[in-house]
């Protein structure tokens, strides 16, 4: 597990997540590309109709938008770190990428579906909680929204993340307290799934929730 030494909201600093990210590009490159997070594209893909306006945030190094836009769907990415955004924009020629912070803002009612593939969990939980209600308004009702995180009940600063000796902002969640601050703002979670992953250099048990932003 990528584990949280400095806990506390203190330790955020997006400087550092965008240093980190310049180092473990390539790692975190390969670990997209083994697709482990298959289940739960296939699983957002399901729910979508052919065409429809995709905004991912935190779309690192365009592994999950490749594979969206493959099956037919508009993406749009954006992510704070250029080193992933260059790299997205290599891999996945077409997809227009954005070098921003996934807090920047968007028109409401704008997306058919918004994905945060292992995002979010780079930000303070308190800052999740103000995000979501954005994400919420930039949908259009009956928009999907999926969001994967890690398990885990700590934030704070891990200090050797991906086993790379990197320091960045980690949030974890339990699946109860996502379900929570999720229905509070009205989107309607309608899967919840769990995956454990091990690799050489971490283990971890992923959630992954499935939602909707009602229609009426
Ligand atoms: C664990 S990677 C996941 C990448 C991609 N979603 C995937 O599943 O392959 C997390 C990504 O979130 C980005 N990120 C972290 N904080 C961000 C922020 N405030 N705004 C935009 N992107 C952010 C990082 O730069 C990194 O590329």
């Amino acid at each position: 597990m990528n584990e949280v030494t400095k806990r506390g909201s203190g330790h955020y600093n997006k400087g550092q997540i965008r240093s980190a990210y310049a180092r473990v590009q390539e790692q975190y490159n390969d670990f997209a590309l083994r697709e482990t997070s298959k289940p739960w594209w296939d699983a957002f893909l399901a729910e979508l109709q052919n065409g429809d306006l995709i905004l991912d945030l935190g779309c690192g190094s365009g592994i999950p938008a490749c594979y969206l836009s493959s099956k037919g769907m508009r993406v749009i990415g954006t992510d704070i770190s250029p080193e992933m955004i260059s790299l997205a924009k290599k891999q996945v020629p077409g997809v227009p990428f954005i070098c921003a912070d996934m807090e920047m803002p968007w028109p409401e009612n704008t997306f058919d579906g918004i994905c945060a593939f292992f995002s979010l969990l780079h930000l303070p939980k308190k800052k999740t909680v103000r995000l979501l209600y954005k994400i919420y308004k930039w949908m259009k009702p009956g928009g999907v929204f999926v969001i994967t995180v890690v398990e885990g009940t700590k934030e704070g600063l891990c200090e050797n993340f991906m086993g790379e000796g990197v320091a960045i902002y980690l949030s974890y969640y339990t699946k109860e307290e996502l379900i929570s601050s999720l229905s509070t703002i009205g989107f309607v979670v309608t899967a919840a799934r769990d995956l454990h992953i091990r690799t050489e250099n971490f283990e971890e048990t992923e959630i992954f929730l499935l939602t909707r932003k009602p229609t009426d």
